[in-house]
């Protein structure tokens, strides 16, 4: 089959995308936990949000979404530079109108695209070597890629780099503890820029931040999207920082995307019940908006195996109030349907 190309304002499509792990062993039964389970995402020239509570995927789907894991079922489209491309081209990789299937890529196929897309972690204190200067840090993306043929090279390139992540020159020669959390977190936003990326994943890049310096980093990285037209998936469990950064949201529930659409509109008018819960649970600064806050409970823990039917049904208090839902709930799993503003919910379709 022949490798279908992407629509030019589309960086990259996940197909069915599944993880799943074994776990247990000696002292408890094995079993497996679907970390990702059929996930179908779009990132166009954009900045997508996936959100959603501890444990349902979130960071499972970036590290395969950037190529760090193998899926266990289901693929990664994305679109490469041209650099990239003619590179793989002549590595006899598959190449279509610079979609790549990763799939259908080499070990070695795979490394190239990782100049394309790389990843702002969570935790800016072990995400940089301790030893190493600022721009050190910062260059070891160019050195990894073989991408500067010198040391002088290196230096200035991370130094442009640091300058897009705002981050002065004077700090180039600094260690990372000599830095405040926001300043060490655009390091690691640097070091991801430094090999000029055409897409980034940024796995909670401000949960671990003071609250004071979540919005400069939040506004950093919608300036980067907005000024060097980087697409980037960003992964939060937090709703309240979506509105200033995210395009659109994505909201995933054990595994899968449950409902999806323009940030706006998903705060605004929610169809799903896990994210009307998630909403409620946001502290809304603004009384306008607090009125209007929905009360809208859930029950119960996430579950560790989705169950048979709608996976949220357990938790869900729509199908205790509407009866008639019950049967088809909890015999069938809802599609994620609908035109920009998707649900897969059988009491909201
Ligand atoms: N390497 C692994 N081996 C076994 N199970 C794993 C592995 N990685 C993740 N899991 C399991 O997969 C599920 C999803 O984990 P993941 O870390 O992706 O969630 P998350 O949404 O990022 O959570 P958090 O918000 O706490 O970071 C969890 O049940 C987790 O225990
Ligand atoms: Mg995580």
């Amino acid at each position: 089959m022949t490798l279908e190309p992407l629509p030019p304002d589309v960086a990259l499509r996940t197909i069915n995308l599944k993880k799943y792990y074994l776990v247990g062993g000696l002292f408890s039964p094995k079993r497996t936990v679907k970390a990702v389970d059929g996930v179908d995402v779009e990132l166009r020239d954009e900045v997508y949000c996936v959100v959603g509570e501890s444990g349902c995927g979130k960071s499972t789907f970036a590290r395969v979404v950037i190529g760090l894991e193998e899926p266990t079922e289901g693929d990664v489209l994305l679109r490469v530079s041209d650099g990239v491309a003619s590179e793989l081209s002549r590595m006899g990789e598959e190449v279509v109108e610079n979609t790549v299937s990763y799939r259908r890529l080499s070990p070695k196929g795979k490394r190239i695209v990782k100049r394309d897309i790389q990843m702002v972690w969570q935790d800016p204190y072990s995400s940089i070597d301790p030893k190493m200067r600022v721009w050190e840090a910062v260059a070891e993306p160019l050195l990894v890629h073989k991408l500067v043929k010198s040391k002088e090279e290196a230096r200035r390139r991370a130094i442009e780099a640091m300058k897009r992540a705002k981050l002065t020159e004077d700090l180039a020669d600094r260690y990372p503890h000599q830095l405040s959390g926001g300043q060490r977190q655009r390091v690691v936003i640097a070091r991801a820029l430094s090999i000029n990326p055409k897409v980034i994943v940024a796995d909670e890049p401000v949960s671990m931040l003071d609250v004071s310096i979540r919005a400069e980093i939040i506004n950093l990285l919608r300036e980067l999207h907005e000024r060097e037209g980087l697409s980037m998936i960003v992964i939060t469990h937090d709703l309240s920082t979506t509105p200033h950064l995210c395009d659109r949201i994505g909201v995933m529930y054990l595994g899968r995307i449950v409902e999806e659409g323009p940030t706006e509109e998903v705060l605004r008018s929610p169809l799903h019940p896990y994210t009307k819960a998630l909403l409620a649970a946001v502290l809304e600064p603004d009384p306008e908006n607090r009125r209007r806050k929905l009360e809208v409970p859930i029950k119960g823990e996430v579950s560790a195996a989705p169950p048979k039917g709608c996976r949220f049904r357990p938790r869900c208090v729509l199908v205790d109030e509407r009866r008639e839902l019950l049967e088809r709930c909890s015999e069938d799993e809802p599609p994620l349907t609908g035109e920009d503003h998707k649900v897969a919910c059988w009491g909201a379709q």
